[in-house]
């Protein structure tokens, strides 16, 4: 690869608001940046370069960000010669509307150009700002295949985009139509990842189950050891197969995309987690069909039935909304219930949340803020208890967790997390090392944190 230095010496400091696809991206900016020169900080003090990372899910969000461009933009007058943009999102949401909206902004670059962020720097450097760039041209996603380095785990694109247009979300908006990456190129990067030392590799779609449904990802002559036909579980195979790769998850599910061939991927295929994001917004059948999600309770409970039976041990998390237009009292307890059905092992509950261009932002949003915010309440309530009461089953029990290092609050102990995605702290410390699988045997639980002694080390 060809490395331009003419911005040798020059730092920048990345903020991130958003999910994980921006935790990634901000990531993959960062590697380019480097790239090109460029010494990434920590920290926003000395940084001649700060770029915000915008999420538009929610309306907060938006707010969350745009204050933070503010103050930063603000901040200018103190550092002469910074520049600072927006990138992400929100950039690509607003256009040249954000100039208006963060007054002394250097430069804005939406989700599809992030690719060009050295030169629209580079530019604005030589005094050719502002710069707004949100081209609809396919994403160049594999300049942004890069990493820092360094971690036990990493995130993987595999699917950009999302086509199912739910009816309440701004994302396939500002992420554009659904793109599946060549497996070949997600494994070429995933080999990388694992000889610089990394061991749990996150594989990131929207709706990552409708990997490899649009266009096609895999050589027509590349077969599947265990068999499999569909594109994740293939794709699973084979990251599985990388050699140094010992934990792989998957992240955003579908109910629509938990076929018997992934169930028995998830069982068969060695390294993938005991854990799934399986968002399921609503336990409503009159809800889920005006947020278009394309699944009822019914297909909802199959699908966690057809996981459960593949996989016991299966942890599960969520996503909820409260508050979509039109939201009853009976509709809310029909939430409540499939979530205790459901046996989440934690739930993110979201006050619904109008998107400008979506078609839910049409409809009276009509549930009060107040109640929005009650029924917010009594599901974080249920969700502790539940929650408490999973940890709690697993003490006695065996549990295998990749060891990150040493843990925060007691140097004398490990943490690390197990395949169900908990945090587990034990000891002693002697005998492994950061990257060890190793078996652990929960004493006792905390809401957040389960704690044990070690049993064995599983190999290393
Ligand atoms: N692609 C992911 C979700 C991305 S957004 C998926 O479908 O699984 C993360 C979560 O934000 C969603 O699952 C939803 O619960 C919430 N969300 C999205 N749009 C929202 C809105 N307009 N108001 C409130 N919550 C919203
Ligand atoms: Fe949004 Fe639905 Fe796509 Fe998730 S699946 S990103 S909620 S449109
Ligand atoms: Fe937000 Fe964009 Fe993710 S809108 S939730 S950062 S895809």
């Amino acid at each position: 690869m060809t490395v331009d230095t003419k911005q040798d010496g020059r730092t920048v400091h990345i903020r991130t608001y958003g999910c994980q696809m921006n935790v990634r991206d901000s990531e993959a900016i960062g590697a380019l940046l480097v790239r090109h020169g460029y010494r990434l900080l920590a920290e926003e003090a000395g940084a001649d370069v700060i770029l915000v990372n915008t999420c538009s899910v929610r309306g907060k969000a938006e707010d969350k960000a745009l204050g933070k461009l503010r103050l930063v933009v603000a901040a200018k007058v103190m550092h002469p010669g910074r520049v600072v943009g927006a990138v992400g999102c929100m950039a690509q949401r607003l256009g040249n509307a954000i100039l208006k909206e963060v007054k002394g902004l250097d430069f804005s670059v939406g989700t599809h150009r992030l690719s060009t962020l050295p030169a629209v720097i580079e530019a604005v450097c030589a005094g050719r700002g502002p710069i707004v760039d949100t081209g609809d041209e396919e994403p160049e996603t594999e300049s942004l295949a890069g990493h820092l380095g360094g971690s036990l785990s990493a995130f993987v694109n595999i699917l950009l985009g999302c086509d199912r247009r739910c009816a309440y979300c701004i994302v396939p908006e500002v992420r554009g139509r659904e793109w599946s990456r060549p497996a070949e190129n997600v494994l070429r990067e995933v080999r990388s990842l694992a000889e610089q030392g990394c061991r749990e590799i996150t594989l990131l779609g929207q709706s990552v189950m409708s990997y490899g449904r649009k266009n096609p990802v895999w050589e027509e002559e590349a077969v599947s050891p265990r068999g499999f036909v569909e594109p994740l579980p293939r794709l699973l195979e084979a990251v599985s197969g990388v050699p140094g790769v010992r934990r792989i998850r998957f992240t955003s599910g579908h109910p629509a995309g938990c076929s018997s061939e992934l169930a028995r991927a998830m069982a068969e295929i060695p390294g993938v987690c005991d854990h799934l994001h399986l968002p399921m917004q609503s336990g409503s059948d009159a809800i889920l069909g005006r947020m278009r999600r394309g699944y009822t309770a019914d297909d909802y409970r199959a699908a966690v039935k057809r996981l459960r039976d593949a996989v016991p041990s299966l942890a599960l998390t969520t996503d909820i909304i409260v508050g979509f237009p039109g939201e009853t009292e009976a509709d809310f307890e029909a939430t409540r219930r499939l979530m205790d059905e459901a046996q989440f092992d934690n739930a993110y509950i979201f006050k619904y949340s109008p998107r400008e261009g979506t078609p839910a932002a049409t409809w009276k949003d009509d549930v009060p803020d107040a109640e929005k915010m009650r029924r917010n309440q009594v599901l974080l309530v249920d969700q502790d208890r539940r929650g408490a009461e999973l940890n709690q089953a697993c003490v006695g029990r065996k549990v295998d967790v990749l060891v990150e290092g040493p843990s925060l609050r007691n140097k004398e102990r490990w943490a690390g997390r197990s395949s169900t995605n908990k945090i587990v702290i034990f000891d002693p410390r002697e005998t492994v090392q950061a990257g060890d699988i190793v078996h652990v045997l929960i004493e006792r639980v905390g809401p957040q944190v389960m704690y044990g002694t070690l049993r064995g080390t599983l190999n290393s």
